[in-house]
């Protein structure tokens, strides 16, 4: 490996190069990152054929004991369905409740996650015509044990109207497979909507799962791209994410059944939220909107995109802007990358959709750099666009070799957005050692070609482990648990690239195809020190031999306490962390005895290795 060490033959690296690609699949949001406990809080979740239900919700209590339903006797205008509880049984009389009490309880996604010590906030919404006492209770999954509660206790005049209730419950247990109950022994008519449980130590306080969001930060993003994927343009229309639908207070937001990876979001996390968790992460928020295009109709229209740029970055006092002030974020949001659609480019309405969004934003917003879904990596595009979005799901040994998909293309704009990427299939299993390995070497390629590449996000990012509804995925939890597959940690050894300078460097093998190879200059964001870093990936089965030899560079400038190797490899292609081996496959540091300009590399068979030399 030939290194060009000197400057003059280097390149920057795009500020933006690495950053995230956050989907509402796999319940990567709703019982995911976003904190809420309670699932389907206001009763009205509903699929493409039942128009509302209570599930996960379930009963506590018998026939004779009481009735559950649903109306539409909300005072929230745009969700109006409650639940009303008729409780039959009653403190004495014939009928004498369970001492326990009769009522609902929710399980939360897949079990609620209660900690010991730890507070949560409850707020439900509540209406009788009579005089009510309701415990509110967090439990264990079948009630018995008591982790926290208070009741609500009210006169008839005090509740005959809908009310709201808010409590502050402290645990004294822990259990992460809890739910939420509120009983009664009591006889009467009691309706609630919108119950709401959330832990109250949330990531800077903004609703977000501290231990998911604690593994995005780790990867230092530079961008965020957000809500989807497939989410944003749905299964059909009516089932689109729709940002509108999603602002505003959380008690008044409707939900959406997502009819693509089919499940209901009360959308807690809507667009003000993603712009919220790019601006905590650090990152620019990349919103991608539906241009009028679903999977199975799409319609001609150019709607609702620029009052959505308004509400991220209009004043305070413009239409937009102002709800946005209202939901406590006076300055802009700094958004300035707009994605026109997902995966579109083949459908009817596609270009027409797009040139009429594309001249509107233009010209209302010229700063904003405007995403085709059209690759330009394989032909010219015929329309206007700042990038162009790349997506590519595939084998391992297909994925390193589009280690070289850019490197003969022209050198023209506009530049690549690789938005999605991952190894799928047999290769990846649910997130193997293999498929981290090509995608790797995928990487390298992509820096290597950074000239004509500005940003780059694998996906998906998140499962729910009770949900997969995609494999792999590069993070995953449950209601208390999380890992990071060999993929994440190949995304975080690479989040030093953003920002860096690329040096040249020339591979000369003699028939050898399965070796790739990049070498960056950075500043550490861990210590502010200068490193030159050059990467090798082996995706063969030969052991390597690398003579690395570095023109332009002066081995006494080198500090050898502060120079380490790096290396990612593992016994068994197939190798995968997990909950109870969560860093079976993580990258390992060591120091490096000895740094100049000629290096002997040792490079294992399939295996990442890195050198970092850092520079005086
Ligand atoms: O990442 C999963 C899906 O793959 C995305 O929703 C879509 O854009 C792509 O086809």
């Amino acid at each position: 490996l030939q290194v060009n060490a000197s400057e003059a033959s280097a390149q920057p690296i795009s500020d933006t190069f690495f950053g995230l690609f956050f989907e509402e699949i796999n319940h990567a949001g709703a019982g995911g990152i976003w904190a809420e406990l309670v699932s389907n809080r206001g009763f009205e979740a509903g699929g493409p054929n039942v128009p509302s239900n209570i599930a996960p919700w379930s009963i506590i209590g018998s026939e004779s004991s009481l009735i559950v339903s649903t109306d539409r006797s909300s005072c929230f205008e745009r969700n109006k369905i409650a639940l009303k509880m008729e409780v039959l049984c009653d403190s004495k009389g014939p009928n004498i409740c369970p001492p326990e009490g009769v009522g609902i309880y929710n399980p939360g996604y897949w079990g609620m996650n209660i900690e010991q010590g730890k507070s949560y906030k409850v707020i439900l919404y509540v209406r009788s015509d009579d005089a009510i006492n309701v415990s509110v209770a967090l439990t264990g999954s079948n009630g018995s044990q008591k982790l926290a509660s208070t009741n609500i206790i009210a006169l008839v005049n005090e509740i005959s109207d809908w009310t709201k209730k808010e409590f502050l419950l402290e645990a004294k247990g822990t259990n992460s497979n809890s739910r939420l109950q509120l009983t009664t022994t009591r006889k009467g008519v009691i309706w609630f909507d919108q119950v709401s449980v959330m832990p109250l130590d949330t990531y800077k306080g903004h609703g977000f799962r501290t231990d998911l969001v604690q593994m995005l930060a780790e990867l230092k993003p530079r961008f965020f791209r957000f809500p989807g994927g497939c989410f944003v343009e749905g299964e059909w229309l009516r089932n689109a994410f729709r940002w509108k639908e999603t602002v505003g207070p959380w008690e008044e937001r409707p939900g959406h059944f997502g009819d693509v990876w089919f499940y209901w979001t009360d959308d807690g996390i809507g667009y003000f939220e993603f712009l919220q968790l790019a601006e905590d992460l650090g990152a620019l928020p990349v919103w991608v909107f539906n241009n009028g295009i679903g999977h199975r109709d799409e319609v001609a229209t150019s709607t609702e995109a620029l009052d959505g740029i308004e509400f991220a970055r209009g004043s305070p006092n413009s239409k937009w802007g102002s709800l946005r002030a209202a939901m406590g974020h006076q300055e802009p949001f700094d958004l300035r990358y707009v994605a026109i659609g997902n995966e579109d480019c083949g459908k009817t309405n596609y270009r027409g959709n797009y040139l009429k969004f594309y001249n509107a934003i233009n010209s209302a917003y010229p700063d904003i750099k405007i995403i085709t879904n059209c690759d330009a990596s394989s032909q010219r595009l015929d329309h206007p666009a700042d990038l162009y979005d790349y997506h590519v799901y595939t084998s391992s040994s297909d994925i390193f070799s589009r280690g070289h998909h850019f490197d003969n293309m022209p050198r023209i704009k506009p530049k690549a957005f690789v938005s999605e990427y991952a190894v799928t299939g047999k290769d990846a299993g649910k997130g193997s050692f293999l498929a981290a390995l090509g995608e790797a070497g995928f990487l390298i390629g992509l820096e290597r070609n950074s000239d004509v590449i500005e940003m780059v996000s694998y996906a998906p990012l998140f499962v729910n482990n009770n949900d997969r509804r995609w494999n792999p995925d590069a993070i995953v939890f449950d209601s208390s648990k999380v890992y990071g597959t060999p993929s994440y940690w190949v995304q975080q050894f690479f989040t030093e690239s953003s920002g860096a300078t690329l040096l040249k460097s020339t591979l000369q093998t003699n028939s050898y195809a399965s070796l790739l190879a990049s070498v960056i200059s950075f500043k550490s964001s861990e210590d502010d020190e200068t490193y030159l870093r050059i990467k090798v990936v082996n995706f063969g089965s030969d052991t390597v031999n690398l003579k690395i030899a570095i023109d332009g560079f002066d081995p006494n400038t080198v500090r050898l306490s502060g120079s380490t190797k790096t290396v990612l490899t593992s016994s068994n292609l197939m190798d995968e962390n997990s909950f109870d081996a969560p860093t079976k496959v993580v990258p390992t540091k060591s120091l490096l005895q000895t740094a100049g300009e000629n290096i002997d590399a040792v490079v294992p068979a399939h295996s990442l290795v890195s050198f970092d030399l850092l520079k005086e």
